[in-house]
């Protein structure tokens, strides 16, 4: 069982995708913290994220590795845990730039496809071009929405004191980068279920995906 969760920042995409792994008893891949684990590597090694030839010549140089268990997601690059350090200001602005250079797209998503291959009870994948273009055989794709408002005010009140005018038009940044690129692209897939969480909790995110999920068990 694959279940592909993609969406914009800010809509509970890891929330969502860790509580319904839980529940199911799947693995689970976060594949924004690989592309953060890549920009993290890139900047500690002096290399100029505003260059992307720069980038596609050191994409084949970190050894990410990342965990799968839901209640406890752990990532490594070269064995140094960066679980921390990808969630900076600093990376955050820089990973739209890093993750739009085909050949760190190219090393990610084959990593991600490796992974997905050897969970052995199905994995939730969550990310931005999953159900289109690393799992397009998912057996259920889930495309997140929210408005920006709810995706602002989330972002905002997980990272605590930061001001939310500055993080929404951060998050927009973001967003239209990431959806504008020219690599796989933040897209919905045509056969994604489109689940706006603006109105909803958590809770009943989670409940709805997980009972999708039962329902593509029970018709297989
Ligand atoms: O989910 P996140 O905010 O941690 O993701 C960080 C960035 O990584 C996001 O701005 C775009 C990039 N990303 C991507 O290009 N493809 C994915 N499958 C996941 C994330």
């Amino acid at each position: 069982m694959i279940v592909a969760i993609d969406g914009p920042a800010g809509t509970g995409k890891s929330s969502t995708s860790r509580a319904v792994a839980g529940q199911l008893g799947l693995s689970y891949l976060d594949t924004g913290a690989q592309y953060r684990a890549m920009t993290w590597w890139m900047v500690s090694n002096g290399v100029d994220v505003s260059d992307p030839a720069a980038i596609a010549a050191a994409a084949g140089k970190p050894e990410i590795v990342s965990g799968t268990d839901p209640a406890g997601p752990a990532i490594t690059v070269d064995g140094v845990d960066v679980a921390g350090p990808i969630r900076t200001q600093e990376v955050t602005s820089k990973v739209s730039a890093v993750s739009a250079v085909p050949e760190v797209r190219t090393r990610i998503s084959r990593l991600q496809r490796s992974i997905a291959a050897a969970a052995e009870h199905g994995i939730v994948v969550e990310g931005r071009d999953i159900g289109t273009t690393v799992l397009p055989d998912a057996h259920v794709k889930i495309f997140l929405t929210a408005s920006p408002e709810a995706r602002a005010a989330r972002r905002s009140g997980e990272l605590k004191g930061v001001d939310l005018t500055a993080t929404h038009e951060a998050l927009i940044r973001r967003d239209a980068a990431d959806s504008s690129r020219k690599a796989s692209p933040l897209a919905k897939a045509a056969d994604a279920i489109e689940v706006d969480t603006t109105e909803l909790t958590l809770q009943q995110v989670v409940e709805c995906v997980v009972t999708l999920v039962e329902e593509k068990r029970a018709a297989k």
